[in-house]
């Protein structure tokens, strides 16, 4: 096909298997430079087998942002469950802590964090780490101290992620949902949501829109034996001429501020997949263009 418009905001994700005993794990990383030089670099991955994770060596480490991690189950039936154990170090004095149901847990930038251990796993789950810097800037730790069994300086980094039925009664959005935001918080600009979907059509009734902010939409599959498998034929439209994408494979859809975009309509389902939306501000802010005249929502 010729090449458009707005063909490089639309990048299919590459996963690949990680190391280990097992059935396959796959994750997919993603820096700035990968996409259009947005201020934000994640990791998406699929997970299922007990052990210690890849990361973070024997000390743990640290870097000069904030991360954010997710942890979800990717059953569309028990949308806030998640029949694994995690158990990860944070904090100064390597705090444990033990991450089994869905969860969001926000590392200010400074904070040493990890190792991470994933010490049950009935079910596969899914992770997502979000760093709000372009640029991987890890440094590992020699060494660390260890916390008294009772401290707990560091818990309050730890929130569930609560999925809201969105009850859904037409359209291609959510059927359930969660979100974050950092807006509390020092060093974090950004929001994020995560979502299962099923259904057809237009997502939002008021497209297109834009944002102060850009954003990166991460379209993914629920079934982590196939990673490069959506479940969904999804269309999107760039800019005020509304340039048709088609995709039915795991995307990244890149959206600059002040770039347009939107409507977004999903063509077909086979399988519930999931959404997250990184949105690289405190606080979502949209305007929408459609109806009669324009107006902003939070
Ligand atoms: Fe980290
Ligand atoms: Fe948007």
């Amino acid at each position: 096909m010729a090449k458009t418009k707005y063909d490089y905001l639309v990048k299919p994700l590459k996963y690949r298997k990680l190391p280990g005993a097992g059935k396959a794990e796959y994750i997919t990383m993603w820096q700035g430079a990968d996409l259009e030089g947005l201020n934000v670099s994640f990791i998406w991955g699929y997970h299922r087998n007990e052990g210690k994770w890849g990361v973070g060596g024997e000390f743990g480490h640290v870097h000069p942002y904030g991360e954010v991690f997710m942890f979800t189950g990717l059953d569309y039936d028990n949308p806030n469950t998640m029949s694994a154990e995690v158990r990860l170090e944070l904090g100064e004095e390597a705090e444990e802590h033990v991450i089994a149901a869905p969860s969001v847990i926000a590392i200010p930038a400074g904070v040493p964090h990890l190792p991470m251990v994933t010490k049950k796993a009935d079910k596969p789950f899914g992770f997502l780490a979000i760093s709000c810097d372009a640029k991987d800037k890890t440094t590992e730790l020699k060494s660390r101290k260890k916390a008294f069994v009772l401290a707990n300086k560091t818990g309050e980094m730890i929130t569930r992620l609560e999925l809201r039925d969105i009850k859904r009664t037409k359209g291609g959005n959510a059927d359930f949902m969660g979100h974050w935001t950092g807006k509390k918080l020092n060093g974090f600009d950004l929001n994020f949501t995560w979502a299962f979907h099923t259904g057809t059509g237009l997502w939002h009734e008021h497209d297109p829109h834009v944002h102060p902010n850009d954003e990166a939409l991460v379209f993914v599959g629920c079934d982590p034996d196939n990673p490069d498998y959506l479940g969904a034929e999804i269309e999107f439209r760039f800019g005020e001429e509304q340039e048709v994408h088609v995709f039915d494979k795991p995307t990244v859809v890149i959206a600059p501020k002040g770039l347009v975009h939107c409507p977004l309509i999903t063509r077909k389902v086979e399988k519930p997949y999931s959404f997250t939306a990184i949105c690289l501000a405190h606080e979502h802010t949209t305007t929408w263009f459609g109806g009669e005249k324009p107006f902003t929502s939070q």
